[in-house]
């Protein structure tokens, strides 16, 4: 059992859920722009519509009563409180104030992530992330937010998925906006994402009394094979904080986790880019690094690593049929959340809360006019019992299922289904997976 105190809770994001794009004076995303291209989609949709939260978010806080968690997290689209000038938008702004209203009015804790990857067209057209202006615009965004929010909000993560932002988008170009960078320019543009970090959290603590504010980066933690090798996993625990310039440094942890939680970059980071190094100053680095409540993580999978003859890391493949969900990189590996969450403790010492964790499943309707999805059951108890033992050795706080509901899945589409609810996109009716029923029973039992 998880102390009383634990939060339990569900997640989504503002491009995947919400529909309504051209709906009272929202201008274009980067995600927009990327779907347009049908190409870039996977059954080339669009989040025109998906779970259509924009008009239906009353019935959204229903559900969510009814699975009977503590907190809510979803994300404020940029796009919508912030026109193209720059300017407050009232109309868009009101939504979010209703739909905090609305759960406040039913004992839901809401949780606000300011940046789940929908920038302003507008403003990658003046360079985005390599704009050194970049962090200017979005303390202007957090600052009109969280005054709008004032009384209602307290919780804060300022960005997520660091990693996806410039990784996926930059690197293996399959995310918006899908432009390749240089490692220089990559360099660049982390560095100019954690100032957008640091500027936020000032702006929150000025703004909000009692706030809580964290950072929901992710990442997929190597896992020794061997659970009794203590060498073995202080070397696991090495790798994943390894940043190297031939590794997928952008896509791993310690390249932004160290400068925010440490207060700055890892050694090897100094000496693989001495070159093409970005300005750093030390004032940068002060503000990137100020004390945060929580260290938010998004976990759905892990990778096995083992010793090999001469004594070296070697990468354990998983056998053929191992269990997987049905999203390429979604194998089943409840220890990410016993190991993922004991290494960052470990480095970082702050207490931990689980902002993502799912399972992706092809569900549809049966015969029985209902949704059945036992691979999503299972897994959500395996992960719940390795993050439960991880719970007695270290600070955990709170644990977040993706998603409340199917939704727009990045360049997947709506193909590929997350949700405790399932979405039928031709109506927009919802139907509760049998999931849904196993996680509100988990959350009365505050336990697997
Ligand atoms: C991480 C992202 O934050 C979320 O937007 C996405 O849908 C899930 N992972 C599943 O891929």
């Amino acid at each position: 059992m998880f102390d009383k105190d634990f939060i339990f809770g569900v997640a989504t994001a503002s491009f995947q859920i919400e529909g309504s794009l051209d709906a009272d004076g929202r201008c274009k995303s980067i995600w927009d722009t990327f779907t347009e291209n049908k190409k870039n989609i996977l059954d080339g949709s669009d989040a025109s519509k998906c779970s259509d939260s924009y008009l239906r978010y009353k019935e959204d806080v229903k559900l969510i009563k009814e699975l009977g968690v503590d907190a809510y997290r979803f994300s404020i689209a940029w796009p919508r409180v912030i026109d193209e000038n720059n300017k407050p938008n009232k109309k868009g702004i009101r939504y979010y104030v209703n739909l905090c209203k609305e759960l406040i009015k039913k004992n839901i804790k809401p949780i606000v992530t300011l940046y789940h990857w929908d920038l302003p067209q507008w403003l990658e057209d003046k360079g985005g992330f390599l704009n050194d202006e970049i962090s200017n615009y979005f303390e202007y965004y957090v600052d009109v937010i969280t005054k709008a929010l004032d009384g209602l909000v307290t919780d804060y993560i300022t960005i997520n998925e660091p990693q996806c932002i410039i990784y996926t988008s930059h690197v293996a170009c399959v995310f918006a906006p899908g432009t390749k960078y240089s490692d220089k320019e990559i360099l660049k543009a982390v560095h100019n994402l954690l100032l957008c970090h640091g500027k936020a959290v000032k702006v929150i603590r000025r703004n909000v009394k009692n706030s809580t504010v964290g950072i929901a980066p992710c990442s997929r933690p190597i896992i020794p094979f061997d659970k009794n090798n203590k060498l073995l996993e202080q070397k696991c625990y090495e790798k994943y904080f390894e940043c190297k310039k031939e590794g997928e440094y952008a896509n791993l942890v310690s390249i932004y986790s160290d400068p925010i939680f440490l207060g700055d970059y890892p050694k090897s980071y100094y000496e693989d880019f001495k070159d093409i190094l970005p300005n750093i100053t030390k004032e940068d680095l002060e503000l990137i690094h100020q004390p945060l409540d929580y260290l938010y993580q998004n976990f759905y999978s892990g990778t096995y690593y083992n010793f090999d003859e001469a004594g070296n890391l070697k990468q354990e493949p998983f056998y053929p049929g191992f269990p997987e969900g049905n999203i390429d990189w979604l194998q089943v590996v409840p220890e990410a959340l016993y190991y993922g969450p004991k290494f960052l403790y470990q480095r970082y010492k702050t207490p931990i809360i689980i902002s993502e964790n799912g399972f992706c499943d092809n569900d549809f309707v049966s015969l029985d006019g209902k949704v059945h999805d036992p691979g999503r059951v299972d897994y959500l108890k395996r992960y719940l019992m390795e993050f439960e033992r991880v719970s007695k050795e270290i600070e955990v706080k709170g644990y977040f299922v993706w998603s409340l509901f199917d939704n727009f899945e990045w360049n997947s589409g709506l193909r590929k289904r997350f949700g405790l609810v399932y979405v039928d996109y031709r109506t927009g009716d919802r139907i509760k997976k049998d999931s849904f029923k196993e996680y509100k029973n988990i959350i009365k039992k505050r336990g697997v």
